[in-house]
This record gives structure tokens, C-alpha cells and sequence, in this order.
């Protein structure tokens, strides 16, 4: 595929995700039932966040030249190893949130409430990993 047919892709990916979030903020004062509330908000700072990381790669599109995403390097004075350890760190407390999820959906037997928190720990369990894929990607110790 071409970069041009990337960029047009994504372009109008931001467009649908930025039209359901206003869509939905509409909506969602409409809707009466709390977990359905709750559910649509997810989507609705889902499309946000997709939104914001689609501009995101079309930035780095437009700067990066030839380079792979992960080859890019941003000018930056902080001191990698730092960077690295607080990013380990992150790695611990992902998982404890994710543990802390766990502990709370077996407290309870309202699905509404399970289901809202078995997202919050699908989310957990991304982050975890994100974190280790960052280390492992762009702050691998080098030999
Ligand atoms: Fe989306
Ligand atoms: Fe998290």
C-alpha cells in the first residue's frame, strides 16, 4: 500500500472517530440506564484517544522521511536509563492495577458492574503489555 492511500486512510479514520464522539456526547445525555451510560462513555474516550493517535502517526508520517516508526528519534536531554527504570516501574504498577480489577469483579455478582470492570482489566493487561513492548523496543539495554 501507498503512503498516500495510508494517509488518506487515516485522515478519514480521524474524521469517523471525531464524528462519533461528538455523536455520542449528544447522545449519551439521553440515555437513562447507568451501565449503558457508563459503556457508551468507554467508546466515546475510545474514539478520542484513537483520534489523538491516528494525528499522531500522521505527524510522524510527515517527519520521519524513510524511517520505521520504531527507528525514529526524538531530541531529547533526558537520560534513557532513567527513562527506562520509570518505565519498569510502570510495568509493576499496571499489573498491581490489573491484580486490584481482578479482586473487585469477584466482589460482585451485578454484571453491569463486572462488565464495566472486566474492560478496566482488558485495559490493564494492554497497558502492561505496552509498557514491556516500550522497554523492549525502544529501551532495550544494548550490548
Ligand atoms: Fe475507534
Ligand atoms: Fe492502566
Amino acid at each position: 500500500m501507498s503512503q498516500e492511500n495510508l494517509v488518506r486512510l487515516i485522515k478519514e479514520q480521524i474524521k469517523i472517530e471525531n464524528a462519533f464522539k461528538t455523536d455520542v456526547t449528544k447522545q449519551i445525555k439521553n440515555i437513562h440506564n447507568q451501565a449503558a451510560k457508563l459503556l457508551l462513555l468507554e467508546t466515546q474516550k475510545d474514539s478520542e484517544k484513537h483520534a489523538m493517535i491516528l494525528e499522531g502517526i500522521l505527524s510522524a508520517i510527515d517527519q520521519k522521511g524513510a524511517k520505521l516508526l520504531w527507528h525514529t528519534i526524538l531530541d531529547s536531554y533526558v537520560d534513557k536509563e532513567i527513562v527506562r527504570r520509570n518505565l519498569e516501574e510502570h510495568v509493576e504498577t499496571e499489573m498491581a492495577m490489573l491484580k486490584h480489577i481482578e479482586k473487585a469483579m469477584k466482589e460482585t455478582k451485578d454484571e453491569g458492574i463486572r462488565l464495566l470492570l472486566e474492560h478496566i482489566g482488558r485495559d490493564e493487561k494492554k497497558h502492561h503489555e505496552i509498557l514491556q513492548t516500550v522497554i523492549k523496543q525502544a529501551y532495550k539495554i544494548k550490548p
